[in-house]
């Protein structure tokens, strides 16, 4: 675990890392896949990426850039997700535009999550989804992409997409599911504010119970997890655990 002093300085340890798994990723197998999610903490990252020395270190033009999770609006929507990427880091680095494989948040739910179960297909050869990188948020109510408390897409272990509903503003989303997000080299979690601080104690050292604290469905994974907090997230934590 990487505790930090602000929020800054989880963008700029959140771009470390990020570089580093993703120049990995491309110096073994000439390409990384690289899954984004959307939220506050992740746009300062993103932003942190567009600039040097981020932009230049990481080869753009062989990641492709996948998306946890999707709000159901079209991609020129504030609430986009892939429109808070590409205003905060697509629009200022040189990637190829087939390097970015979006969720149709402006289609009907369900088709937006098949064609994006197809995406992941042929993006894969057939294959089922090996991320070499899954970049998370974390919600003050231990979410994680749209999976969320009690929801019943938590129960998903077939499928890689599905649809789920953020019940409060009764808003559709698209979402990887649990095994789809499990399936990763490296799964970076990145954290700030006090607000935080209970969802990350849950998550992390909480008893287990995954449908409240969807968070925990990635603790047990085989999977590099870092996690990247400000001391205001960290605040509730009784030790710190010993992750990389
Ligand atoms: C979304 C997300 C969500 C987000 C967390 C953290 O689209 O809302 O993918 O999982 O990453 O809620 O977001 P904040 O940093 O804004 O709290």
């Amino acid at each position: 675990m990487v505790v930090v002093a602000d929020e800054a300085a989880v963008a700029e340890a959140a771009g470390e890392r990020f570089a580093a798994a993703v120049v990995k990723a491309v110096d073994r197998r000439g390409v990384a896949r690289v899954v984004l999610t959307g939220g506050d903490t992740p746009r300062r990252a993103y932003a942190g990426l567009a600039r040097e020395p981020f932009r230049s270190r990481v080869p753009w033009e062989r990641v492709h850039l996948f998306w946890g999770d999707e709000r159901c609006v079209p991609p020129t929507h504030p609430r986009s997700n892939f429109g808070m990427a590409r205003r905060s880091l697509l629009a200022h680095i040189d990637i190829p535009p087939e390097n970015l494989h979006r969720m149709h948040g402006e289609w009907e739910p369900g088709r937006a999550a098949e064609a994006y179960t197809e995406e992941i297909r042929r993006s894969f050869g057939g294959e089922p989804p090996r991320w070499d990188l899954v970049h998370l948020g974390l919600g003050g109510d231990a979410h994680i992409a749209s999976l969320f408390p009690f929801s019943d897409v938590l129960r998903e272990r077939r499928r890689w997409v599905s649809t789920s509903l953020l019940e409060e503003r009764g808003e559709w989303r698209v979402t990887l599911t649990v095994p789809a997000l499990r399936a990763a080299e490296h799964i970076h979690f990145v954290v700030a504010g006090a607000g935080k601080a209970s969802a990350v104690h849950s998550v992390l050292q909480g008893a287990l119970d995954p449908h409240r604290f969807p968070g925990q469905s990635i603790r047990d994974a085989p999977t590099r997890t870092a996690w990247i907090v400000d001391r205001a997230a960290a605040g509730k934590l009784e030790h710190r655990p010993d992750h990389p």
